[in-house]
């Protein structure tokens, strides 16, 4: 699809939806989540108010313009002024006021940790703190008492919660509306290698790529695991495609327009912008906690064309060590991918190539090999639910198609 009509689509759709604002005031959630996902709807909202309201007596006036403001749902009893819609993570001192300037933590860190992976962490987090990143940790073993050890442990944020993925904290700690004043959220795997990477200059580099949808490259050499050919580390600063030969037009070549040759990135570590993060939140399901699925439809959160908007970084990159984590550590080596992240969607045929484990491999056994066809049952579970949705939303028009 050429991009002129790409756009017109968009457009189309926003200006739909506004319209719908304005004249059904009950949806006011609704109305909050547009104009914050698109501030430029607001003006045009108003100026449509003010018209309509000009041929009307001012009482009405007055009456619409306080029905149709879009105020967060149970909100409507206060006075818009000390309606508090966002928040953040910073921590605040019992009394005065914290001596930082407030406005100096601007990206959030959050990953999910087990202790057995201190070594890669403690590296990870002083990096980030260094950066001026508020961290925040997902605890998935219940073992808190062991980082006290390190001197950032008082510094970063601590949620506990035994067996968990890095997708069912993510939804239940990371709301939109918590995280708002976050440029960048980074939401990544616990066995990653930051030695030759720089938060900062990463970030000044999908700013001025315009990435909203972004990963770190990862090192072919180091990294034990390199499950997709579109994470490999090249010779630019950032890639969004890749090339390579595949029978019956499944290959992937400068016209390509869809993941897995473009538009796509692995989630094992992955980074959003705060408009990006705000879509990519409502999309995470609830009980779908390894989020497989999840990774070939971001490009629908990529504000605009997701071939421009997602993309690999090079010159910033990690090292993929492919450790056992979350719902492994049965002797299982590090061969196996480590599925538990909920990363590891592969782009092959799933049905063809890589059937759920079944009965005849159950002479493997553990929490690995379950972890790994839960997570194909969700994956199943997220497709239909993607295209029931479809389905049913009339109003919605698929930008990609
Ligand atoms: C607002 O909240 C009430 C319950 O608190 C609910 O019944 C109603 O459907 C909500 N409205 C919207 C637009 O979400
Ligand atoms: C914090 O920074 C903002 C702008 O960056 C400035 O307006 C404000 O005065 C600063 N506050 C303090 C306490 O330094
Ligand atoms: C972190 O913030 C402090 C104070 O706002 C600033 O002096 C320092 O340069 C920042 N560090 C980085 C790496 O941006
Ligand atoms: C957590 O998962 C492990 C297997 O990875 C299991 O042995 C343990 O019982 C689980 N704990 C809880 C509280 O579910
Ligand atoms: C992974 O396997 C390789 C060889 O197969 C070994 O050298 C390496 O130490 C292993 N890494 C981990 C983290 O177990
Ligand atoms: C996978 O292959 C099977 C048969 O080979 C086909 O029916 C199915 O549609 C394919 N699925 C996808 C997602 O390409």
């Amino acid at each position: 699809m050429k991009s002129p009509d790409f756009v017109s689509l968009l457009a189309d759709s926003h200006s739909r939806r506004s319209c719908f604002c304005s004249l059904v005031p009950a949806t006011s959630l609704l109305c909050l989540v547009f104009l914050l996902g698109n501030a430029f709807i607001a003006p045009i909202y108003k100026e449509k108010l003010s018209i309509w309201g000009m041929t009307d007596t001012l009482h009405n006036l007055n009456f619409n313009k306080c029905k149709n403001q879009c105020r967060p749902n149970g909100s409507e009893a206060l006075p818009e002024g000390i309606v508090s819609k966002t928040s953040n993570l910073e921590m605040r001192p019992l009394w005065g006021f914290p001596k930082k300037n407030e406005s100096s933590k601007v990206n959030l860190f959050a990953v999910a940790v087990g202790i057995k992976q201190k070594d890669l962490i403690n590296k990870m987090v002083k990096k980030f703190l260094s950066n001026n990143f508020s961290v925040m940790l997902f605890h998935y073993d219940g073992k808190l008492d062991e980082w006290k050890s390190y001197e950032w442990c008082d510094h970063v944020l601590h949620v506990s919660a035994i067996n968990q993925t890095k997708w069912w904290f993510a939804k239940r700690f990371l709301h939109p509306d918590i995280v708002a004043e976050y440029g960048y959220i980074f939401l990544w795997d616990e066995d990653l290698g930051v030695e030759s990477f720089s938060p900062q200059r990463y970030i000044s580099i999908v700013q001025s790529e315009g990435l909203e949808i972004s990963q770190p490259a990862l090192d072919p050499a180091k990294s034990v695991e390199l499950h997709h050919q579109i994470t490999a580390r090249g010779r630019k600063i950032v890639h969004r495609r890749i090339y390579k030969h595949g029978e019956s037009g499944k290959g992937c070549d400068g016209s390509s327009t869809a993941p897995p040759c473009t538009g796509w990135i692995e989630m094992m570590a992955p980074v959003f912008s705060r408009a990006a993060w705000r879509c990519v939140w409502y999309m995470i399901q609830n009980d779908l906690i390894h989020a497989w699925g999840l990774d070939m439809q971001l490009g629908y959160c990529a504000q605009g064309d997701r071939t421009n908007n997602v993309g690999v970084v090079d010159a910033e990159y990690i090292i993929h060590y492919g450790r056992p984590t979350l719902g492994g550590g049965v002797g299982d080596g590090n061969k196996t991918s480590s599925s538990a992240k909920g990363h590891t969607v592969k782009t092959k045929n799933i049905s063809s190539t890589e059937k759920a484990p079944s009965h005849s491999h159950s002479h493997f056994k553990g929490p690995r090999v379950d972890v790994r066809r839960q997570s194909y049952i969700e994956l199943d579970i997220f497709k239909k639910r993607w295209e029931k949705a479809v389905q049913e939303d009339k109003c919605w028009v698929d930008p990609y198609k």
